[in-house]
C-alpha cells in the first residue's frame, strides 16, 4: 500500500508559490513512486490569495488561518514562507503540534531564534529543513561533489555575492523587509543567507568575521496603499517609513579549512536582477558559478593541460544530478532546469526524509549556522570588529 503523506502551506506570497509548485511536482523523484503526496492546504491572512494560490497549484482549500493547518491532524508536513517576524510564533506550533516543517530562508530574525526553532524541533522528532533553495541547484550538487573529490585541491580564497535590484529604487515600498525588528536584517538576512548557505556547503563553515561594512542607500521609503507580495510594486501614499536594514553588506570572513571568503549581499544591485554567484579558487584548480546560467558552471584545472593549451571549460549539468533528473521533464543535458527545479529538489528531499529517514541537505542547524553568520557580519558592521562564531555560537548554548 503507498504511504500517503498530506502538505500544506503557509503564506501564498512570493516563496509560498514557489513551495506550492515545488510539492506539485515532488512525485517525480523514483524514490517516491509509493508515496502519495496529498496537495492539501494553502493557509494566507490574506484569503483572496489563498484562495488562487490553492486552485493554481491544485490544491484542496485555502485557509486565513494558521489555526486551519495546526489544528488539521490529517496534515504531516508544513512549508511555511512568512515575513520573517512571523516565524518565533508560527514554527514552534508546528513543531508541537508535531507536523514536520520545511521554514523558509532565513530561519527567522537571529541565530537565538534559530537556535530554538532546531532545538524543538530535534525534541519533537519532527524532519526539520531551510528553504535554502540555491543549494539545490544541480550545479550546486555538482560542484560539491566536485570539491569533495579534490577537483581544485585546497581552497584558497573565494569571492561570492547574491546582487538582486528589488530594492534598488525609491519606487518600491516599505514593508517587513526593512524594519529591523520584523526582518532581523535586510539584504545580509535576506539574501546573504542563500549565499552564506551555498559557500558553507561548498567550502565548509565560516569560522570568524574578519571585517565587514553595511550601507543602506535608500534610507526612507513610501508606505504602500494596498497589501504587496514579495517585492511587488503598489501605490504609493505621501507617508514614509525609515529603512533601518541594510541594503548592501560587503563581508570578509575566514573559513574552517583557513581560507578567506569576501561576501558581498545586495538588494540595490542596479542591472542585477538576480544573481548568485562565486568564484572559487583552490591549490589546484578554480570553479565559477553564477546563477543567471543555472545549469552550467566553468572549471579550470591546472594538471588537464599545459599551460599554453589550458583554460577555464564550461561544464553542462545533467540528468546524472538528481536535483536535475529528476525534476525536469526531460532529462537530458542542454536542455536546462532552472530555478523551479530547485524548489522541486527540496520538496522531493523533505519528504523523502519524512518517509525514508535520510538526512535533509540542509536542516535547521544548518539555518543556525547561517543565521551565526549572519549575525556576526552585522555585529562586526556595527561594532568595527572580528567577531568569531564560535564564541556567538557558545552564547546561544549557554542562554539555550
Ligand atoms: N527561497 C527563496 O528564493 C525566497 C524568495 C522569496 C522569499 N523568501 C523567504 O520567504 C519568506 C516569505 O517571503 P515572501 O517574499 O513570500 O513574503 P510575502 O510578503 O510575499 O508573503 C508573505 C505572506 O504571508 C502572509 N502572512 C503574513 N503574516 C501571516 C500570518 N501570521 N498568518 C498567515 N499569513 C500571513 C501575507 O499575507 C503574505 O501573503 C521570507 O522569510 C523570505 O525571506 C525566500
Amino acid at each position: 500500500m503507498n504511504r500517503k503523506v498530506t502538505v500544506a502551506v503557509i503564506g501564498a506570497g512570493m516563496a509560498g508559490q514557489a513551495h506550492a509548485y515545488g510539492y506539485r511536482n515532488a512525485a517525480m523523484h523514483p524514490a517516491l513512486s509509493d508515496v502519495d503526496i496529498e496537495l492539501s492546504t494553502i493557509a494566507d491572512a490574506n484569503g483572496e490569495l489563498a484562495e488562487s494560490v490553492s486552485k493554481r497549484f491544485g490544491f484542496t482549500r485555502a485557509a486565513e488561518s494558521v489555526d486551519a493547518v495546526v489544528y488539521d491532524e490529517s496534515i504531516d508536513a508544513v512549508s511555511v514562507a512568512l515575513p520573517n517576524f512571523a516565524y518565533a510564533e508560527v514554527i514552534p506550533r508546528l513543531i508541537r503540534a508535531g507536523k514536520h516543517v520545511l521554514a523558509e530562508k532565513p530561519l527567522g530574525r537571529s541565530a537565538a531564534e534559530a537556535f530554538g526553532f532546531a532545538t524543538a524541533a530535534d525534541a519533537a522528532e519532527v524532519v526539520h529543513g531551510v528553504g535554502f533553495s540555491f543549494s539545490r541547484l544541480g550545479a550546486i550538487e555538482a560542484i560539491e561533489t566536485l570539491l569533495k573529490t579534490g577537483a581544485i585541491g585546497d581552497v584558497r580564497h573565494l569571492s561570492a555575492w547574491y546582487l538582486t535590484d528589488y530594492a534598488a529604487t525609491e519606487e518600491t515600498p516599505f514593508s517587513w523587509r526593512y524594519d529591523k525588528s520584523l526582518a532581523g536584517g535586510g539584504a545580509i538576512v535576506d539574501v546573504g543567507a542563500h549565499v552564506i548557505s551555498v559557500i558553507e556547503r561548498l567550502a565548509g563553515p565560516i569560522t570568524r568575521v574578519l571585517a565587514a561594512e553595511a550601507r543602506t542607500v535608500i534610507p526612507a521609503r513610501r508606505i504602500p496603499a494596498a497589501a504587496i507580495v514579495g517585492h511587488g510594486r503598489a501605490e504609493l501614499t505621501s507617508h514614509t517609513a525609515a529603512v533601518t536594514t541594510d541594503d548592501v553588506t560587503d563581508v570578509v570572513t575566514e573559513l574552517a579549512g583557513g581560507g578567506l571568503a569576501q561576501i558581498t549581499a545586495s538588494r540595490a544591485a542596479t542591472g542585477f536582477p538576480n544573481s548568485l554567484g562565486f568564484q572559487i579558487i583552490g591549490s589546484e584548480g578554480s570553479v565559477a558559478f553564477d546563477s543567471v546560467h543555472a545549469d552550467e558552471f566553468q572549471l579550470f584545472q591546472r594538471s588537464t593541460a599545459p599551460a599554453e593549451s589550458n583554460g577555464f571549460r564550461t561544464v553542462l549539468v545533467g540528468p546524472e544530478q538528481p536535483a536535475f533528473g529528476y525534476t525536469v521533464p526531460m532529462p537530458a543535458r542542454g536542455v536546462g532546469s532552472g530555478y523551479g527545479s530547485a524548489f522541486v529538489a527540496q520538496a522531493q528531499d523533505f519528504i523523502r526524509s519524512i518517509v525514508s529517514g535520510s538526512p535533509i541537505a540542509n536542516d535547521f542547524w544548518a539555518g543556525y549556522q547561517t543565521m551565526l553568520a549572519c549575525d556576526a557580519a552585522q555585529l562586526a558592521a556595527a561594532e568595527h570588529r572580528p567577531v568569531d562564531i564560535a564564541e556567538l555560537d557558545r552564547t546561544h548554548r549557554r542562554a539555550g
